[in-house]
């Protein structure tokens, strides 16, 4: 078992939180959408929505190649982006916490013709089995995941994810970022500001990433980057955008990111790379992992 006995009450719950969130929302799909709805077509990154497109694009550049690849996506949701790497090629596993969100994501990958590059798993990544994949030749070539990490156990989740690397392999995650102190923090979700201004978050446990974050991953990482995307485009929290506004706003983002570096801790969403697992013990198990010890040997 992964989770050790202090972990175990607090990960649990929130497991559940999320399961039922996702599986509320797989079941009202399961029930309303027609065949076509779920069908993800090669070519073109099916992006969820305008949002999505530049950082997205930045993270699959940072993984490719991708055909003949062996790609898990963590938090794989509905299956979009899973499906898309398996057009493309890919060998895909998509795991998640909610067994009906993977319904959903079968469903796709059967639709979509690539059911058979595709493998769902039902496990929160704290507790996925690396030691199922050591035979199967020592971990996968890029891990990847999508708005996924703010709703993890981040100490949990990076151990896992550092065991599940081949060596010299990278993992990139897309996520929200809030770097301001915790009373700032606190202010914004406080029932007040949140009454006025909702947060766009489905769980009560999401949380942005902040600086305390980047240091679990420096904890299991030797290599942590991240990469800034949108700033005055998060106006789009508190105001309903025309496409001309937003594009008009992420290009002056684009711009204003790259050119003042200070600037950078205000972003909205950050592509974070991580690579070079550090050797460590799994949480939970009285030794180290064997696969991370073959990473460490290699790199
Ligand atoms: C915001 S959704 C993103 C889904 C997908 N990546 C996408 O872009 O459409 C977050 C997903 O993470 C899953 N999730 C939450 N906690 C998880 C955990 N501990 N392990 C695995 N998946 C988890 C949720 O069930 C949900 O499908």
């Amino acid at each position: 078992m992964l989770l050790t006995d202090t972990d175990t009450v607090e990960t649990h719950d929130r497991h559940d939180h999320e399961a039922e969130t996702y599986d509320a929302m797989a079941e009202w799909i399961l029930a309303t959408w027609e065949d076509d709805d779920y069908l993800i077509a090669p070519g073109p990154i099916p992006f969820a929505n305008r949002e999505h497109v530049d950082y997205l694009t930045d993270a699959i550049d940072q993984i490719r190649p991708l055909a003949g690849r062996r790609i898990l996506e963590v938090g794989a949701g509905g299956g979009t982006l899973a499906v898309w790497l398996a057009h493309e090629g890919a060998e895909v596993v998509g795991i998640d916490v909610s067994s009906g969100i993977l319904d959903v994501a079968r469903r796709r990958a059967e639709l979509s013709g690539v059911g058979d590059a595709c493998t769902f798993v039902h496990t929160p990544i704290e507790a996925f089995a690396a030691e199922a994949f050591a035979s199967a030749g020592g971990g996968f070539d890029a891990i990847i995941g999508n708005n996924v990490v703010h709703h993890f156990d981040r100490d949990l989740a990076m151990a896992r994810i550092a065991t599940l690397l081949r060596p010299g392999a990278i993992a990139v995650f897309c996520e929200p970022m809030l770097f301001v102190p915790e009373p700032v923090r606190a202010l914004r979700y406080s029932s007040m500001v949140a009454r006025r201004f909702p947060p766009h978050t489905h769980t009560e446990d999401e949380r942005s990433l902040n600086d305390g974050d980047l240091e679990v991953m420096a904890k299991h990482f030797r290599h942590v980057a991240w990469k800034p995307f949108q700033l005055s485009a998060r106006l789009q929290n508190f105001v309903e955008l025309s496409d001309a506004w937003w594009n008009r706003l992420e290009a002056f983002d684009r711009r204003f990111l790259a050119a003042v570096p200070v600037s950078r801790r205000t972003c909205r969403m950050a592509v974070i790379t991580l690579g070079l697992p550090r050797d460590h013990t799994v949480p939970g198990t009285q030794h180290s992992d064997p696969i991370n010890h073959q990473q460490e040997r290699s790199t």
